[in-house]
């Protein structure tokens, strides 16, 4: 149910429908089966009891005419006879329940003989105190032998910095994060925190101490509150509340016809990308860590709320160490360092300007997406500008119109110029080197 939208885009119905129907008759030939079965047993079951009903009064009915037995002696009988038929008749529907039970005890088996892959060592320490220190040193990670995810990458986050990873779709940025958090083992090299290995501490104590607001973010078929006291179950609503308005989702959670009590459907499903992204962030601003990992975690939202967000996460990041993925490259120019991964491995590492200046990947990067941002401005400009004029052609008056056109002018002058800083970074770039490969 969950990917009805997927089977709608494609006009999947017919297909689903037939998937569906295939299951169903599948269903029944098997259920026939059973039935069968069942009907076969209590059949046999029955004519046997009654063909030893039969025999037995015919005996004693024998027995009786020849005066060896009494009629009351009859009577017995049957009494007897019918009492022993309930509990063999019990006997059948215990079979069934029996057999019911044993399937759902193999799937049960099942389950328990999967082993996870990722279990403490028996000698771990507790981690328990944090500062923050990151270090991966040569690691390499293949999630399948035959295509290696992560090849020798090394690099360092002090404790307290930001470091941003950027690169190529695929280049093993999310990888990063599942290893850190402990969901798979590198296959070599060490990670280490505050300069322990991740193995020789445990994963619970070492996951009490990082947050993650992942790429998809899934939340629980529940209420939105209990989606957030879910990092800190001992937090009170006043805590959340305060976390929400930093994640800047507190007023539109109140919009809700539910408010906070609102239930956000499977994995999430009835809220948009932008207030998941939102309550996954004040999620956790609640569980308080000392490591943060953000992958991609402003990519759903608008530029207003984005701005309001960066401005949580600068502060929520004073003391801590962040490790944050983004495509945009312009939420990231702040950043302590920032590292572009390709193929696995760290190819150019920095600072936004020691990268530009570099004139590599980055300032290649850097250069395309200003292109693009600087299009859509201006396409948007142009668009507001006709609509304005369609609207002034329709409205007769000109009072207005001088003062529409210099709201206009202003409005395209900052559209133009999307975010201060990165306009700022813009004109630098832009400075530094006008035009190139
Ligand atoms: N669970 C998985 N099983 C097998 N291969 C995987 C799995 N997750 C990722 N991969 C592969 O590992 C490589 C790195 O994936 P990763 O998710 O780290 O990329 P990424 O840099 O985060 O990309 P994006 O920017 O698109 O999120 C990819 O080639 C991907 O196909
Ligand atoms: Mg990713």
């Amino acid at each position: 149910m969950v990917s009805y939208e997927t089977v709608k885009y494609f006009n999947a119905e017919p297909y689903e429908f037939n998937r569906y129907r295939g299951a169903v008759s599948d269903y029944q030939a098997a259920e026939y089966h059973v039935l069968f079965s069942l009907q076969l047993m209590n059949t046999c079951q029955n004519t046997v009891f009654m063909l030893g009903l039969l025999i037995t009064c015919f005996i004693c009915a024998f027995q009786i005419a020849n005066g060896q037995r009494d009629v009351g002696q009859f009577v017995g009988l049957l009494t007897y006879m019918s009492q022993l038929q309930g509990p063999l008749n019990f006997f059948g529907t215990f079979y069934r329940s029996i057999q019911g039970a044993m399937i759902n005890s193999e799937r049960l088996l099942e389950l328990f003989r999967a082993k996870p892959t990722v279990v403490d060592a028996p000698d771990v320490d507790e981690l328990r105190s944090c500062n923050g220190g990151i270090e991966f040193d040569k690691v390499h990670f293949a999630y399948d032998s035959r295509k290696p995810a992560l090849n020798g990458l090394s690099f360092e986050c002090k404790p307290g910095t930001t470091t941003a990873l950027v690169g190529e779709s695929g280049g093993g940025k999310s990888t990063v994060f599942r290893l850190l958090f402990r969901f798979y083992n590198s296959t070599s090299g060490q990670i280490r925190v505050d300069g322990h290995p991740v193995e020789s501490v445990s994963i619970d104590s070492l996951r009490r101490h990082i947050g993650v607001v992942p790429q998809d973010t899934v939340l629980f078929n529940e209420t939105i509150m209990y989606n957030l006291k879910y990092a800190n179950p001992g937090a009170t609503d006043e805590d959340i509340y305060d976390a929400c308005r930093a994640a800047s989702i507190h007023d539109r959670i109140l919009t809700f016809p539910d408010g906070y009590q609102t239930k956000v459907g499977e994995r999430g499903l009835r809220l948009s990308g932008g207030e998941k992204q939102r309550v996954a962030i004040a999620r956790t601003i609640i569980k308080n860590p000392r490591i943060i990992l953000l992958d991609e975690a402003t990519a759903a939202l608008d530029t207003d709320t984005e701005e309001h967000i960066q401005g949580a996460l600068a502060t929520l990041s004073k003391g801590r160490t962040m490790l944050v993925i983004a495509h945009r490259l312009s939420t990231i120019t702040t950043a302590d360092q920032i590292l572009v991964l390709q193929n696995g491995q760290v190819a150019e590492k920095g600072t936004h300007e020691q990268l530009l200046a570099m004139k590599g990947r980055y300032s290649s990067m850097w250069r395309k997406q200003i292109k693009a941002q600087r299009a859509a401005a201006e396409a948007q400009v142009l668009q507001d500008r006709a609509e304005r004029l369609r609207s002034s052609s329709v409205v007769a008056g000109g009072g207005e119109d001088s003062s529409s056109q210099s709201d206009e002018d202003r409005h395209a002058e900052t559209t133009a110029r999307p975010r201060p800083t990165l306009s700022q970074r813009s004109t630098k770039a832009s400075e530094a080197k006008p035009a190139g490969p």
